[in-house]
């Protein structure tokens, strides 16, 4: 019996490979590459010492789907699969409805032809929107989402939930992550963007000498520090949550959310403080104009993780730092270094 990691080859799935095949889990992967490479998979198994079948697949592939249902026992899907910039999704709605939502769709098709129907969802704390205050908490209502990116996640959490109300034989968990950061400690893993949309990647960027200065958005929001807060959690115990989101689904049916975060946030200038007392390496910034979109705070409350999973996030953001770096100073052009 397998797992099924859809997206596998992106910055989550190869952590969450990583992690799967230690607690022995076997695992087949599909990619369409079009936001990473398969050097990722092979850096995988040489961190791990395992074999596993990766294939070069779209999700909205039924066919290739199928086939590989048919050569592989798969158990259950981890689907990471997805387009994610949420400035491009503005620029591209459709491309985003179609990979996200049509993908989706077509993979929970050819899941439940081959009688698989079990399925761990990337969601998003976007999903909470800007009516919830902090800490969000997974009984909230969902809000209303301000990109075409954070409406695919909320509408495929939807679809998820319809499924399994039509179809109880199912068994959903739907992960809610906050701002997964760090690389593995290896170094030889991690987050590799053509251009960093998010701050951790612009912040080891700019120290790396690849950019010249960090723009902070905005420094009147209504922090501490005036810059917006984060719930930052390191990739690695992001991936651990996935083998025990997968290891509560299989043997259960039902539909059950997780927050997958630390529960504290930190602010942008924080963020920088901590990376340059860590790593001793300056991070020059300027403030310029807030991003549109962007809310003031977002954290967890990480309390139904730990009570039902039984997990927790361990490593701290100086850990997030260090590892993050270590990435980027081997890796400058990321896996094309
Ligand atoms: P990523 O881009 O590194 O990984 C996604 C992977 O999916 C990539 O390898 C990409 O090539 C692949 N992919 C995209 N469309 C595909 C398709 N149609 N068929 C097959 N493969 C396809 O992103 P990530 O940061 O690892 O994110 C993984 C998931 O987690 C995504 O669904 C993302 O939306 C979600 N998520 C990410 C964050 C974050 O900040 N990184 C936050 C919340 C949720
Ligand atoms: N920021 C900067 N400068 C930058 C990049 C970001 O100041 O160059 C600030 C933002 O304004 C924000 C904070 O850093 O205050 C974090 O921004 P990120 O872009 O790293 O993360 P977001 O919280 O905006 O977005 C993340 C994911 C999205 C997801 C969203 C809500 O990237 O996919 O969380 O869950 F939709």
């Amino acid at each position: 019996m397998s797992i099924l990691i859809t997206g596998g080859a992106g910055y989550i799935g190869s952590h969450t490979c990583v992690e799967l095949l230690s607690a022995g889990y076997d695992i087949v992967v599909i990619d369409n590459y079009s936001n990473s490479c398969n050097e990722s998979l092979e850096r995988v198994k040489k961190i791990s010492g395992k074999e596993f079948s990766y294939y070069e697949c779209d999700i909205r592939n039924k066919e290739g789907l199928d086939k590989i249902f048919k050569e592989h026992n798969i158990e259950a899907v981890i689907h990471f699969a997805g387009l994610k910039a949420v400035g491009e999704s503005c620029q591209k709605p459709l491309e985003y409805y179609d990979n996200n939502i049509g993908g989706t769709i077509a993979l929970v098709e050819v899941m439940r032809n081959n009688g698989c129907k079990k399925m761990v969802f990337s969601s998003s704390a976007t999903v909470y929107g800007e009516e919830n205050q902090v800490p969000f908490i997974e009984t909230m209502k969902t809000g209303t989402t301000t990109n075409p990116y954070g409406t695919t996640k909320l509408y495929i959490e939807n679809i998820l939930k319809d499924i399994y109300a039509a179809d109880n034989e199912w068994s959903i968990v739907l992960l809610r992550y906050f701002n997964p950061v760090g690389a593995h400690i290896s170094g030889l893993i991690g987050e590799a963007p053509s251009f960093p949309n998010n701050l951790m990647p612009y912040i080891s960027q700019v120290a790396v000498g690849k950019r010249e200065f960090l723009s902070v958005f905005g420094n009147n929001y209504p922090t501490p520090d005036g810059t917006g807060v984060r719930d930052y959690i390191h990739v690695v115990d992001l991936a651990l949550g996935h083998v025990k989101a997968i290891d509560f689904a299989l043997p259960r049916t039902g539909v059950e959310i997780f927050n997958l975060g630390t529960g504290n946030g930190t602010s942008v200038l924080g963020l920088v403080k901590a990376f340059e007392e860590a790593t001793g390496v300056p991070v020059p910034y300027k403030i310029v104009e807030p991003r549109a979109g962007d809310v003031a705070y977002s954290y967890a409350n990480a309390q139904k993780a730990l009570d039902i999973l039984g997990w927790k996030a361990e490593r701290d953001v100086t850990k997030m730092c260090e590892d993050t770096w270590r990435w980027q100073k081997n890796n400058p052009n990321g896996y094309n270094s």
